[in-house]
């Protein structure tokens, strides 16, 4: 933003959205209503062990949540501050976490709205106690009409649903980045005024990129397209890519994507051996499916490996999915190893029949 510019908040980006008939009043309420939990956990996370917020929930058994992770206090705050912002002003009908098992349906008391809120109330929670960024994921659907008892099953809607996504990160600066369908914008808190300011309409990603994203611990338990990917980024200049690569992994997916949206790069985590069973490592409706429409709004692309990220069927809730993300020639060159090594085996798998027959 050029420091003339008279600056845009994000209330006046919605407006002015509204004004021009892109998003509907409850949208609008909604993102206001969780840009405003964002600033709640900011101030929560910023505080850091002066507000005793920091390390597990709880002891042992007690602080497992639904996908087998322990929690920390702050995952369990954050999910208690978005519900309680997002549960009394009528623009939802339910919301779903990775802190909860099940959707919570708005409670009777209060008016039923349209949406269906999914988020990840702390992404990156391992970082939390070493003061590293972390984020808030959030994606939001229709609900479906006439649905008299809203379930589940009723978020299990493809990424291209989407009518909105976005994360906040909590790093140096507290940063807001939204999609509604119309391009990727970043707003930064002002701390001053506490409210989020444009500061990057229309973030785009260079296609190219000499950056990647990854668990290099992980490498011995990758499928083989993934060895071999990352053993010819690896192979830098002398290799078939024919240049160098440098690595960067935060382990917090916020920080790498604002990184990737900032300034190119692709992001992976794949199947591996020991999340295999699992699907991913990843989950599709609060992690993936978001990121992935942000990044498609700026430009770049988003995939499982085998399958546009946005147009996987979602079977569950809290599933898991391998995802690559990032600069759109990267993840498509990504995308041409997984292709290579399944028609390799397609092919010898109908040789290996013709010659059983
Ligand atoms: P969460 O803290 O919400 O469970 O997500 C953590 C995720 C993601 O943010 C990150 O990219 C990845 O886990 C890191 O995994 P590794 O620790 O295996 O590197
Ligand atoms: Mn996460
Ligand atoms: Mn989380």
């Amino acid at each position: 933003m050029s420091p003339n510019a008279s600056p845009v908040s994000l209330t006046r980006y919605l407006i002015e959205d509204q004004r021009e008939g892109r998003i509907g009043p409850d949208l609008r309420l909604l993102i206001e209503v969780v840009a405003r939990a964002c600033k709640s956990i900011s101030i929560a996370v910023g505080k850091g062990a002066l507000g005793g917020v920091l390390g597990d929930a709880g002891e042992g058994t007690a602080s497992i949540n639904v996908q087998g992770e322990a929690q920390k206090k702050l995952d369990v705050l954050s999910n208690e501050i978005l519900l309680e912002a997002n549960a009394w002003g009528g623009h939802l009908a339910a919301l779903a976490s990775e802190e909860m098992d099940h959707c919570v349906v708005v409670p009777d008391e209060y008016p039923r709205g349209k949406y269906l809120l999914l988020f990840d109330p702390l992404d990156g929670s391992s970082n939390i106690d070493v003061n590293i960024s972390v984020g808030t994921i959030f994606s939001v659907l229709r609900c479906p009409d006439d649905v008299a008892q809203v379930g589940d099953e009723h978020f299990l809607q493809p990424g291209t649903a989407q009518v909105a996504a976005g994360y906040c990160t909590y790093g140096p600066s507290t940063m807001l980045v939204l999609t509604i369908g119309n391009g990727t914008h970043a707003f930064t808190l002002d701390r001053e005024i506490g409210s989020f300011v444009m500061t990057t309409r229309g973030m785009t990603i260079p296609e190219e990129t000499k950056e990647f994203a990854v668990n290099m611990s992980n490498q011995r338990f990758w499928e083989p397209p993934m060895q071999q990917y990352v053993g010819d980024l690896l192979a830098g200049k002398e290799g078939p890519r024919g240049k160098d690569f440098n690595m960067r992994w935060v382990a917090s997916m916020v920080a790498d994507v604002h990184r990737i949206l900032t300034r190119g790069g692709i992001f992976s985590y794949p199947l591996d051996a020991k999340c295999a069973g699992k699907g991913g490592k990843l989950r599709l409706m609060y992690e993936a499916n978001p990121m992935a429409f942000l990044v498609e709004q700026a430009g770049g692309a988003a995939s499982t490996g085998r399958q546009r990220m946005l147009d996987v069927t979602p079977t569950g809730l809290h599933q898991r999915v391998p995802v690559f993300l990032g600069s759109r020639r990267e993840v498509e060159a990504a995308v041409g190893y997984h292709q290579a090594h399944d028609a390799v085996r397609a092919t010898s798998g109908n040789v290996k029949a013709v010659t059983e027959a």
